[in-house]
């Protein structure tokens, strides 16, 4: 058995995606999740998966003893990967005070409870971080903008905190990894997003539509500023990007790390409109999908596609699915998942 890495939200989608791409690699894996956002039977399908169930505690970051706890049970961790956190945009809008408390003293509970102890870090940041970029594809190098909510500030706070905590204690190693728009589902259609009520984002969005569970999509605008008029985003594999966890506690396990702080964007690079999705979605599944054009969403950025050399170059890694695979993979999962409801 290799060595021990906590995953704190490994039972949500991206979360339960890196475990098993952690056990792949020989990691064992300690997950704590509190089930805000997550179904505990996500730990037998990883395991069927995988062959192994990981090691579970169901606690609350908020609640700094109980993650101390498990720190006394495993004092051997030496990797953690932080995925716990809220994440929704118009939530956080209406309920800033929940944001801050579940991503900032969380965060702080988590990394008081590490310290003293050498650890490498991986943060779940997002390319919200960016606002409307000035110049794309958007670099790491980029002007972080005034966040537009209370979640986009809590991603900008977490590298902040992490920034600062890794230069001033010795032996805390940090990655955060910026990701674009996660997409898809594993290619057992085993595991993948369980969006909590009606989706908010557009591909469980899609999927719920084709199947019947929604009437209609509504696409939020097509006159901006891009070739078809409609947003356009970086979608990337959720696949690809549980990897890059991978990649990037390996990096720092190997002391190859130029700072104790580090921050690298995980995108494909390339840019697809909404309505180049929708169209690549009806192709794939041989389906029209009932969509309509309403209006703009409030605060949505109008494009955005990330520069991910430094990661290519850096992490020596690169996404390697195509938007196909992601779609047939999050449709896959859809059937999946209407026909073996988890409750
Ligand atoms: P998710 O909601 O599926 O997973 C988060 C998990 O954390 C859930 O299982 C939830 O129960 C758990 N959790 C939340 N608060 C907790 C707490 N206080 N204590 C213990 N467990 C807690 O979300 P996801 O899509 O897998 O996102 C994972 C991370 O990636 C989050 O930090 C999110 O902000 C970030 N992120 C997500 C996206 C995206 O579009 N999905 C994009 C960029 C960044
Ligand atoms: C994608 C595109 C919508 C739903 C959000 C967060 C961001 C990050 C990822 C965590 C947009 C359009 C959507 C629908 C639509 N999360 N759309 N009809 O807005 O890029 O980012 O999730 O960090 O912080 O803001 O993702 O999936 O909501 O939207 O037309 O019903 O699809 O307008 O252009 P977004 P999304």
């Amino acid at each position: 058995m290799g060595k021990k890495i906590l995953v704190t939200g490994g039972t949500g989608y991206i979360g339960a995606h890196t475990v098993v791409e952690l056990q792949n690699n020989d990691y064992e894996v300690i997950i704590v999740d509190n089930l805000a956002n997550s179904d505990i039977k996500i730990l037998g399908q990883i395991a069927s998966i995988t062959g192994e169930k990981p090691e579970f505690f169901r606690l609350d970051l908020r609640d700094k003893n109980a993650i101390a706890e498990i720190l006394k049970i495993h004092p051997d961790i030496k990797g953690v990967i932080h995925f716990a956190a809220s994440k929704s945009v118009s939530e956080s809008v209406k309920k800033p005070l929940l944001y801050y408390d579940n991503n900032i003293l969380a965060l702080v509970n988590l990394l008081n409870a590490l310290a003293g102890k050498p650890v490498n870090l991986v943060f779940s940041s997002s390319c919200t971080v960016y606002g409307e970029p000035d110049t794309l594809p958007v670099t790491e190098l980029a002007d972080i903008k005034k966040a537009e909510s209370p979640y986009g500030n809590t991603k900008q706070i977490g590298e902040e905190i992490l920034k600062e905590t890794a230069n001033a204690v010795k032996d805390l190693s940090v990655i955060a990894l910026r990701y674009f728009n996660p997409v898809g589902a594993h290619p057992s259609a085993l595991i993948g997003e369980l969006p909590n009520g009606v989706p908010q984002n557009l591909v469980p969005y899609i999927t719920q539509t084709a199947i019947g569970k929604r009437e209609q999509l509504t696409v939020f605008g097509d006159q901006f500023d891009t070739p078809d008029g409609s947003c356009i985003r970086d979608f990337i594999h959720v696949v690809d990007l549980a990897r890059a966890h991978v990649a990037a506690i390996r990096r720092m396990e190997a002391g190859q790390a130029h700072a104790a702080f580090e921050v690298f964007n995980i995108g494909t690079g390339q840019g697809y409109s909404v309505l180049e999705l929708i169209r690549t979605f009806e192709k794939v599944t041989g389906t029209q999908l009932n969509y309509r054009i309403g209006p703009p969403r409030d605060g949505d950025i109008v494009k955005i596609w990330g520069d991910v050399s430094l990661a290519e170059k850096e992490l020596g890694w690169r996404a390697e699915n195509d938007l196909t695979s992601m779609l047939s993979s999050a449709w896959a999962w859809e059937n999946y998942i209407n026909n073996n409801p988890f409750n």
